[in-house]
């Protein structure tokens, strides 16, 4: 991969070409032209009968469609996703098959990748992950998930992109074009408002125009129109009261219409409710119906799907025009040549695999606080370093829901550090327990809590330093698939934890794990603060580069973290807003989403959408705009004034005042990361599409910009603006 990294020395000025886009899709395989795709697809349907075509929109197993035997069409088996390529499943039950191969690199969440604002990672990350896909034989990822983090409580905000459109897309698109490189096809999930797991199966949301056009689907539509995904997972809920499934407005109007998709349309596990509906509402291929999707159900239940014997009785009785089921079988006939006649067979476990999670989740690694820069620490000194806590070592790969992954091995934080730190003197003391793993439940510790606390404080009395793996879990109830977190403060004790350690030992620097944010009532009694995600495979290795300095901390923040979880917008409004009231849910913050929000309303956040720290210290320069009427380009010098070699994230956002219509302060408009040696200054250049400025008028059902004045905001984080710039626009 070309690294758009550029290091520049103290005396040359290299010119960055900044732009968010990442490389050109490779096509490594040798697959069909999109011609002879066609070809195939149109001598096959005369050939098909009736019951061929409907099997073929529908599951033959958990987790593969079948193909046309007789003609020698292939079958489709599709895998979660999105971090990684989930363990075999036995052919009916949600049993695993216990295979002893079907480990794999877990590679780090995707609120980690996010974290990097790096995109042309997340292409690596793309060609890895079906490289894995292609070994394990699996054609369809069911990835990445690029719902919006609206509310800090969501159980799956680990799996997305974060709370900014802009930056889900930037992610979104070369993870997609990277994945589909190696003829695997990618499957953008959850289309679309799946925006909470409380009552996922059920609530209706009602969103503005605005919103949804503006905030909810940008990342979809650049997934459609810029990377091409070859399959589309709809969402489980409902949104003008239609299930997304089988959605007239998002699937026909919208994916079909607006943007001419010729794709996929998959259903979320049993996200099926109504034969009719699926048939003419554009869904394509049904999955996991008469189960919840999970855990239980009827066992060979297929001819039953609503796409299965139900479709084709309608068909023969007349009350469904057989011109739906056709498309929907010319779609799969294109994915499953998409997907097939290639000569690639793809790679596990590998060591680049390893080594690109490493570094990802190094990239992703967030540092929020590090008072005395405490961090790093020196691993040639011999010191006694306390390691706290229990996600020192609890293995996170399972877990979660669908996302969970069975890695070939997980080095755990504090095997990283033992690895790193031979000359220190490590010692270990859980300080809490947070009990099993187990989908659906929540299964208390059996330890004693005091007990377990005790002994931690114990622990740090002599110790030089403290290092606290603390955070959030896979459990249910935390991180996790079909249930939002139930409150906003860190869970089993850990606050109270926390303070004690600190009050014995003044040096704990804290690492949390999870995807959505936390309160830190005790943030100013410890010395530094990481943000650590769920990093895979190389979870350990990774924290240890950035504990001794391998690796300078560069990772911005995806999502604004509140103080309150009041102070967040959509929880502003009470329960009609989240998690709805009688099955329905009204968007009121509209598009004031996360940062936008804080921004806005003028509430201060604990830390802000984009902020990071880093070991160094970058200043920005030179700072212009220009407009020439197509593009706003924004230049400006990155100088390391610091001791070591590091990356900055130059964040754009624009914003209008004295706008006509209601708008966020400012809005993320573009971004570049750049590496920068200690001394050294690199240039950047930005360039914005002035369409990009532009507002969805829903009563014209149009893109607009409004002409007049914009402010250009160039910083290093949402609330971190080196300069304002004013450039007008016509
Ligand atoms: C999840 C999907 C997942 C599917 C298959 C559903 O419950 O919502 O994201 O891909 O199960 O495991």
């Amino acid at each position: 991969m070309k690294n758009k990294f550029l290091y520049a020395s103290a005396f040359t000025l290299a010119f960055v070409l900044v732009s968010c886009s990442q490389s050109a899709p490779q096509k490594t395989t040798d697959g069909l032209s999109d011609t002879e795709i066609e070809q195939r697809i149109e001598s096959v349907m005369p050939q098909l009968t009736l019951e061929e075509k409907v099997a073929l929109v529908h599951a033959q197993s958990k987790f593969s469609t079948p193909g046309v035997p007789r003609l020698g069409v292939p079958e489709l088996w599709w895998s979660d996703g999105p971090h990684g390529v989930r363990a075999e499943f036995e052919w009916d039950s949600w049993l695993y098959a216990k295979h002893t191969n079907d480990s794999i690199t877990a590679f780090p969440n995707l609120t980690a990748l996010a974290a990097t604002f790096n995109p042309d990672l997340a292409y690596e990350y793309g060609v890895a992950l079906g490289e894995e896909c292609l070994y394990r034989g699996k054609h369809v990822i069911l990835g990445p998930t690029i719902n919006i983090n609206r509310v800090p409580v969501n159980g799956r905000n680990f799996e997305n992109f974060g709370e900014d459109p802009l930056l889900a897309a930037r992610m979104a698109v070369p993870y997609i074009k990277g994945v589909q490189s190696q003829g695997v096809a990618a499957s953008v999930k959850h289309f679309a408002l799946n925006n909470q797991e409380t009552d996922r199966f059920g609530v209706d949301v009602e969103v503005s125009d605005r919103a949804l056009y503006e905030i909810y689907l940008p990342a979809f539509k650049a997934s459609i129109l810029e990377a091409n995904s070859w399959t589309v997972m709809g969402a489980y809920n409902k949104y003008r009261g239609e299930h997304c499934c089988h959605n007239h407005r998002l699937l026909v109007d919208i994916l079909k219409g607006e943007w001419n998709y010729d794709g996929v349309v998959v259903s979320d596990w049993g996200g099926t409710h109504d034969t009719k509906q699926a048939a003419e509402n554009g869904l394509d291929v049904e999955m996991g119906s008469h189960t919840n999707g999970l855990s239980s159900g009827r066992a060979n239940a297929y001819d039953d799907y609503y796409l299965a014997f139900p479709l084709r009785d309608s068909i023969k009785a007349g009350k469904i025009d057989e011109k739906f089921l056709d498309d929907k079988v010319r779609r799969v006939l294109r994915l499953i040549y998409r997907t097939h006649y290639h000569n690639n067979y793809g790679k596990v476990g590998n060591e680049e695999h390893l080594a690109l999670g490493r570094k990802v989740a190094g990239e992703g690694i967030v540092l929020l606080q590090n008072t005395d820069n405490i961090l790093p620490l020196a691993s040639d000194k011999k010191m006694k370093i306390a390691v706290i806590g229990e996600n020192a070592t609890r293995k996170q790969c399972i877990g979660g829901g669908s996302s969970e992954l069975k890695a070939r091995n997980e080095i755990s934080p504090l095997q990283g550090l033992q690895e790193r730190f031979p000359n220190a003197e490590i010692v270990y003391s859980a300080g809490y327990d947070a009990g099993p793993s187990i989908y659906g439940f929540v299964m208390p510790s059996r330890l004693n809590a005091d007990s377990l606390k005790n002994a931690a404080v114990e622990a740090v009395r002599d110790a030089d330093v403290v290092l606290y793996f603390g955070g959030l879990n896979k459990n249910f109830k935390q991180d996790h698939e079909d249930s939002d977190r139930q409150t906003y403060d860190l869970p089993w004790g850990q606050n109270e934890l926390i303070a004690e350690l600190a009050k014995v030992n003044p040096n704990v620097s804290v690492f949390l794990f999870g995807g959505n944010p936390v309160a830190m009532p005790w943030k100013d009694s410890v010395k530094s603060i990481s943000w650590v995600w769920y990093l895979g495979s190389e979870t350990g290795h990774a924290i240890a580069d950035v504990v001794s300095g391998d690796v300078c901390p560069s990772g911005k923040l995806p999502f604004s973290i509140p103080v309150r979880l009041e102070d967040n917008g959509a929880i502003s409004f009470g329960a009609e807003s989240y998690p709805g009231v009688d099955h329905k849910q009204v968007y009121k913050e509209d598009i004031l989403v996360g940062y936008r929000w804080f921004d806005t309303k003028d509430i201060k956040p604990l830390y802000a959408f984009g902020y990071g720290l880093s070991y160094t210290n970058f200043e920005l320069g030179n700072i212009a705009a220009n407009n020439n009427g197509k593009n706003i380009t924004v230049t400006a010098s990155v100088k390391n004034t610091g001791a070591v070699d590091g990356a900055e994230v130059v964040q754009i956002y624009v914003g209008k005042p004295n706008s006509n219509i209601e708008r966020a302060k400012k809005e993320l408009r573009g971004f570049q990361k750049v590496a920068v040696k200690k001394g050294a200054s690199a240039n950047v250049e930005i360039n914005i599409p002035v369409e990009n400025l532009a507002f969805f008028n829903a009563d014209k059902h149009a893109w607009e910009v409004e002409p007049g004045d914009y402010t250009v905001y160039v910083g290093t984080a949402s609330d971190d603006i080196a300069q304002e710039l004013t450039i007008s626009v016509k």
